[in-house]
């Protein structure tokens, strides 16, 4: 039986090596497909990226007398124009309400199919600047984190985590680039396996 690749929306803000690494290894494997990119700022890096990778990309700007529903049904417009089963976010600097995600709710998994990294050992240092917090925190120890969405800010259920050692003196540019080169393989790899039900769920603390 062939299975068709699902179909997949990545939000993001930024720069977008997470984006690139997800479009690379789709095109690559074809376990999963990358439909479209989703950006919320015009002049994100992760633009080009994606255009460079021939990957439709939608400007999705909040407007001021917009309100997050409002915002949120136009997201949603253009989710139901690509067909997309799943949503990754990589960087993507907005909180997605219930409206959104119950779109799609998956009632085997008993979740939400949509997805986040994180740049911290959750619930470790939730919310912004993951890894300016773990860099000085006491532990000899980082990492990255991948979790269902909530509504929450970080809060929904770990899929996967990837740890990494600390290394005595090294600077925070250094330490920064090392952890999103991790982010940046382990994301497809867990996505991949989700996709293909190869991930127990339920191994991680409960992230509330
Ligand atoms: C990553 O550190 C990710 O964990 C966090 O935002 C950053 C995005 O980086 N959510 P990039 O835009 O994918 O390079």
């Amino acid at each position: 039986m062939i299975i068709k690749p699902p179909r997949i929306a990545i939000f993001a803000s930024g720069s977008g090596s997470n984006a690139e690494s997800l479009i690379i290894n789709s095109k690559k494997n074809k376990i999963y497909q990358v439909v479209c990119l989703i950006c919320d700022q015009p002049e994100a890096k992760v633009i080009q990226r994606a255009e460079n990778l021939k990957i439709p990309v939608e400007v999705i700007i909040q407007s001021e007398n917009e309100n997050k529903t409002e915002y949120e049904d136009r997201l949603l417009k253009s989710m139901a124009k690509y067909g997309v089963e799943w949503v990754v976010l990589a960087g993507f600097m907005k909180i997605l309400s219930q409206h959104f995600l119950g779109y799609f709710y998956d009632k085997i998994l008993g979740q939400n199919r949509v997805i986040n990294i994180h740049p911290s050992l959750l619930p470790l240092h939730r919310g912004l600047r993951g890894y300016e917090k773990s860099y000085t925190d006491k532990s000899d120890f980082a990492g990255c984190t991948i979790h269902f969405v909530d509504s929450g800010i970080d809060t929904g259920q770990i899929i996967d985590q990837k740890v990494f050692a600390k290394i005595k003196n090294e600077d925070f540019k250094s330490f920064k680039e090392r952890g999103l080169k991790i982010e940046n393989e382990f994301f497809p790899e867990v996505l991949e396996k989700l996709i293909a039900h190869k991930i127990k769920l339920g191994n991680f603390h409960d992230n509330k």
